[in-house]
């Protein structure tokens, strides 16, 4: 590959709302520490009443152009992926464009949490491939829309941001950028973690309604022992095509569902705690917008320095799962 999608600036977006596991216990059958035993969560933010999913996608895709150092017409391409879309027609992208102000081709991507490393890897070969300049890439989630408050086994998790990335392109071989990825689904797995209605499938009516068809439902235990799976094979998968060996990664930026699920796949991967990033005590899951995220703030607080080397890892509905080997720095 002669030319390479690097990142040229990033920023993230999160609402001021936040919900405690104090604030749940008061509203589903649970405990602060059984929600913090089984999956390292202590709050996450929520998005109020007038903040949704192009709202803050347009805060954090902003801000990250304008961090690149670029107006918005320099961006070529708009990538958004989300699980919780603004409206089912027209895509989320278009009202995103609009806030930020491009006329640009955008395009709405779906695959659960593993979106953002998808739209990366579209992205940056749309823009290696395609002789673009600059795609804005982001992840914008309000899960908090589609989550039951009443299920105990999913209204803990999920939490609403979004985290946005332009990609530079550089001629130079050797500079740094997507060195390497891996993407895959089992669509044998579509039941585990889904909605059912409000789609071609099973269109709203008022029984769909009543039969609470349009809350997320997940089947925790198996997305769990497959989630470990997919990190730790796709991320071996994405290092081996990369030639690099886990001693090598600097940063494992893994999807931020459960602590448990990255405690057991860094340390299959062979990947020690100080070099991984973890921030789900504070956000939850935030699906798309979860590695995104995490790597702004390891980013923004100098933890994840030019020249280190990145590995970002997800999962989710589908099961979809994806990783990206990334050298972070400007060529
Ligand atoms: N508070 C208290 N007890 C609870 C709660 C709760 N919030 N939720 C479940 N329980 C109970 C269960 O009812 C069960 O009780 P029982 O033994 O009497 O039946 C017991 O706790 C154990 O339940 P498990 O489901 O076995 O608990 P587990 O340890 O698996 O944790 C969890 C559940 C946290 C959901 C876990 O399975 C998980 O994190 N799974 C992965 C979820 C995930 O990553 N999803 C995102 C995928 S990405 C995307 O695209 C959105």
């Amino acid at each position: 590959m002669n030319t390479r999608a690097f990142v040229a600036g990033w920023a993230s977006a999160v609402p001021d709302g936040r919900l405690t596991n104090a604030d749940l216990e008061q509203r589903v059958d649970t405990t602060d520490a059984w929600i913090v035993e089984r999956t390292g969560i202590r709050e996450r933010r929520v998005a109020s009443r007038d903040q949704t999913t192009a709202s803050l996608a347009i805060e954090a895709g902003a801000t990250a152009v304008k961090y690149a150092g670029l107006a918005p017409e320099a961006i070529d391409l708009l990538v958004l992926a989300t699980a919780t879309p603004e409206q089912p027609i027209p895509h989320t992208g278009a009202f995103v464009g609009e806030g930020i102000g491009v006329r640009c081709g955008s395009f709405d991507l779906g695959a659960g949490c593993a979106g953002f490393v998808y739209a990366l890897v579209a992205g940056a070969s749309m823009l290696t491939g395609g002789g673009l300049e600059h795609v804005l890439v982001i992840g914008a989630e309000t899960l908090s829309r589609i989550v039951n408050p009443a299920d105990r086994g999913t209204c803990i998790l999920f939490g609403d941001a979004a985290a946005a990335m332009v990609l530079g392109r550089s001629d130079r071989p050797d500079a740094p950028g997507l060195l390497a990825w891996d993407l895959g689904c089992d669509g044998s797995a579509t039941g585990l973690l889904e909605i059912r209605g409000g789609g071609s499938r099973m269109p709203t009516t008022p029984e769909t309604v009543a039969a609470g068809e349009h809350w997320l439902r997940m089947q925790g235990q198996e997305v769990f022992r497959r989630a470990v799976r997919a990190v730790v094979d796709s991320g071996a998968a994405t290092l081996e095509g990369a030639g690099v060996t886990a001693a090598e990664v600097d940063w494992f930026v893994p999807h931020q569902a459960n602590l448990r699920i990255i405690d057991a796949a860094r340390h299959r991967l062979g990947i020690p705690e100080e070099r991984t990033v973890v921030n789900i005590e504070r956000y939850g899951n935030t699906s798309a917008a979860s590695i995104p995220l995490a790597l702004a703030e390891a980013a923004d607080d100098g933890r994840i320095r030019d020249g280190d080397l990145v590995l970002c890892s997800g999962f989710g509905a589908g099961m979809t799962w994806a990783s990206a080997l990334l050298r972070w720095g400007h060529p």
